[in-house]
């Protein structure tokens, strides 16, 4: 596996395998652009014979630098259940731009065990204790069907 930030030829290639994982939503291919181009440091693909297999987004809120905050986790579906997601993770938080991090943050929906349960892993790898709390109630999405976005916070470690 070749673990590397995403470079501007993947933005399309991510797109689609976002596309492939729901309940992901899916950003515009620009979006993955731009995560790629600013972010790049705390963005991460793992790519095995040409094919990108996962995918992680995250970034460092401006007024909390001790916070990584992890937007979207993807893996292809013929790739799951072996760990390959708590490892982009893990990878990720190795980076030296990493260095002052004690929590990471993210969302996850209420019905999303297997995400839930490896951010639960990456806790006790972390030996970090996990709070919850709402995030992004779901009136605040619009007309269209979406869930609470709950805040998981993972730390500090
Ligand atoms: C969440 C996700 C990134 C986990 O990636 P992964 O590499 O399969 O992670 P893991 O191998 O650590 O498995 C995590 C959990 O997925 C579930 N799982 C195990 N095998 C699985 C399989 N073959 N297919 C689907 N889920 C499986 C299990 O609940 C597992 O937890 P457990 O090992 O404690 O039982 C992946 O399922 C995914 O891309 N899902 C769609 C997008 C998404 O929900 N992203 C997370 C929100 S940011």
């Amino acid at each position: 596996m070749l673990w590397r930030s995403p470079r501007r030829e993947d933005a399309y290639e991510i797109h689609e395998l976002v596309r492939q994982c729901p309940p992901l939503d899916l950003n515009s291919v620009y979006n993955y652009l731009l995560l790629g181009e600013h972010f790049s440091d705390s963005c991460l693909v793992a790519e095995r014979a040409g094919s990108i297999e996962g995918y992680v987004s995250a970034y460092i809120p401006p007024l909390t630098p001790e916070v990584l905050f992890i937007w979207q986790v993807a893996v292809r579906e013929s790739a799951r259940g072996a760990g390959l997601g708590g490892r982009l993770l893990q990878r990720l938080l190795a980076r030296p731009a990493m260095g002052r991090i004690r929590y990471v943050e993210t969302t996850v929906g209420p019905d999303n065990a297997p995400s839930r349960a490896m951010f639960l892993r990456l806790a006790g790898h972390l030996g970090a204790p996990v709070h919850e709390s709402l995030l992004f109630d779901r009136s605040l999405f619009g007309p269209d069907a979406h869930d609470d976005e709950r805040l998981m916070r993972l730390g500090p470690f």
